[in-house]
């Protein structure tokens, strides 16, 4: 483990952080019932109860498991059930499958969450200094874990509703600040060359690692996120019907799929509306678009006469932006119009940015040895960098330097996108 690495937190601070991320969980899932929670509406999305079992697997797994003697598993079988994808734990449950578990019951899987809960408490209580230095890594990367299935939760659960006709709701509707948008603009950068990757002492996945240089062309970068009204006008435009617009892989998921509009949205009577997290509502015009591929991302950004921004340009811009926005803890859950004002909006928050950059390891990369290792690194083929977070990440699970990864096929996560320009 490299000096970056190492965490610098208090025994307390771990505690409470830990503490904290386990609460969030069951706090996303109150007022989701059972059968709610047992939802899987497609082989991608997992139900909220599998998520809730599966990130306390992985404390059992890695952590318990591993340093707290003669620690028994809270049940046998919940070690193949659990397991999401890590072959070095063993085999997996087949993920399409995941729906089809009654039992254990949501109060059984609370149980598994408490005893794993209290086993964990035990370990941090009676580690010696030693034991402490390897754990806090782990439960550190736990956490941040189990924040990423916080997100996946609010995720799934929506696409699961979206099926429903009645169109439930998981919150009540609030009221976004109106802002009216502002024509896009775009900040210019000159070559020059930057670091790239996780730098400091705080938490970062090894997929941030190693830090690196990179060149950036002179290029522009919007200064918000494209919006509703202007993908109205790609669709008006013909942008779902125009076959030199797409990639060619892209045209083929466009015709199999029949797409010719975001994920959820629904042309009811005079206007669209789309499901969100509060039931199915009327499409807020200057909001950013969200729940579209990378395809259609990418179709757009060619139909405007501009590109999708490299992950490199995201960053290096990133940096010098406040890691605030429309996050999960602003209780929207959906992605709102940009405020307006100088310098660049809404680079966290709202939704997930997707980049022209493919998921791949940065310059010297090496997975960590045993089934850890398996985290991320084993997915750095044919997937898609997407940056900055959305309204339903954590508040503190994002910087300037996380890459999130999708297939380009993908639309049911908080997806949406910036443009960037090349220089003229
Ligand atoms: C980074 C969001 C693509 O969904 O599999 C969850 C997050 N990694 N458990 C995923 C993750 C391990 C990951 N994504
Ligand atoms: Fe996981």
């Amino acid at each position: 483990m490299s000096i970056a690495e190492k965490i610098s937190s208090s025994p307390d601070a771990l505690q409470e952080r830990f503490r904290r991320v386990r609460d969030d969980s069951l706090d996303l899932a109150a007022g989701v019932g059972p059968e709610d929670q047992m939802l899987q509406s497609m082989p991608d999305a997992s139900p909220m109860k599998w998520h809730l079992a599966h990130t306390s697997w992985f404390f059992e797994v890695f952590l318990l498991e591993e340093f707290l003697p003669g620690y028994t598993p809270f049940d046998e079988g919940f070690r193949y059930l659990f397991n999401s994808y890590y072959q070095a734990v063993g085999a997996q449950y087949p993920r399409p499958q995941r729906g089809l578990i009654s039992r254990p019951n949501a109060a059984e899987v609370t149980a598994y969450r408490h005893h794993v809960d209290s086993h964990v408490q035990r370990l941090l209580d009676s580690a010696d200094d030693t034991t402490r230095e390897k754990i806090e890594r782990l439960i550190e990367i736990g956490c941040n874990h189990e924040q990423q299935h916080q997100e996946l939760m609010l995720t799934d659960l929506l696409h699961g509703f979206a099926q429903n006709p009645l169109s439930p709701a998981y919150r009540p509707w609030r009221q976004a600040p109106l802002h009216a948008v502002r024509p896009l603009s775009y900040a210019a950068v000159e070559e020059t060359q930057v670091m790239i990757g996780h730098a400091g002492e705080g938490f970062c996945f090894d997929n941030e690692y190693p830090r690196h240089k990179a060149l950036l062309q002179r290029h522009g970068l919007a200064d918000r996120l494209v919006t509703n009204a202007e993908w109205l006008e790609f669709m008006a435009d013909g942008g779902y019907d125009t076959p030199a617009l797409w990639l060619s892989d892209g045209w083929a998921a466009r015709q199999a799929e029949g797409w010719t509009a975001p994920l959820y949205w629904r042309q009811d009577g005079e206007g669209w509306t789309s499901m969100t997290l509060s039931g199915r509502r009327p499409i807020e015009l200057e909001a950013p678009v969200v729940h579209v591929s990378y395809y259609e991302a990418d179709a757009f950004a060619r139909w405007a006469d501009r590109r999708l921004p490299t992950e490199m340009e995201w960053e290096a811009a990133a940096r010098g932006v406040a890691r605030s926005g429309n996050l999960r803890s602003s209780g929207l859950l959906r992605p709102a119009a940009a405020a307006g004002g100088a310098g660049l909006q809404q680079m966290f928050g709202d939704v997930w940015e997707w980049t022209q950059s493919a998921y791949l390891p940065y310059p010297g990369y090496k997975a960590a040895e045993g089934a850890i290792g398996e985290y991320n690194g084993k997915f750095m083929i044919n997937q898609m960098v997407l940056r900055g977070g959305s309204c339903v990440t954590p508040d503190d699970h994002i910087r300037a330097s996380y890459r999130n990864f999708f297939y380009p096929h993908q639309r049911w996560q908080f997806c949406g996108l910036r443009l960037a320009a090349d220089a003229a």
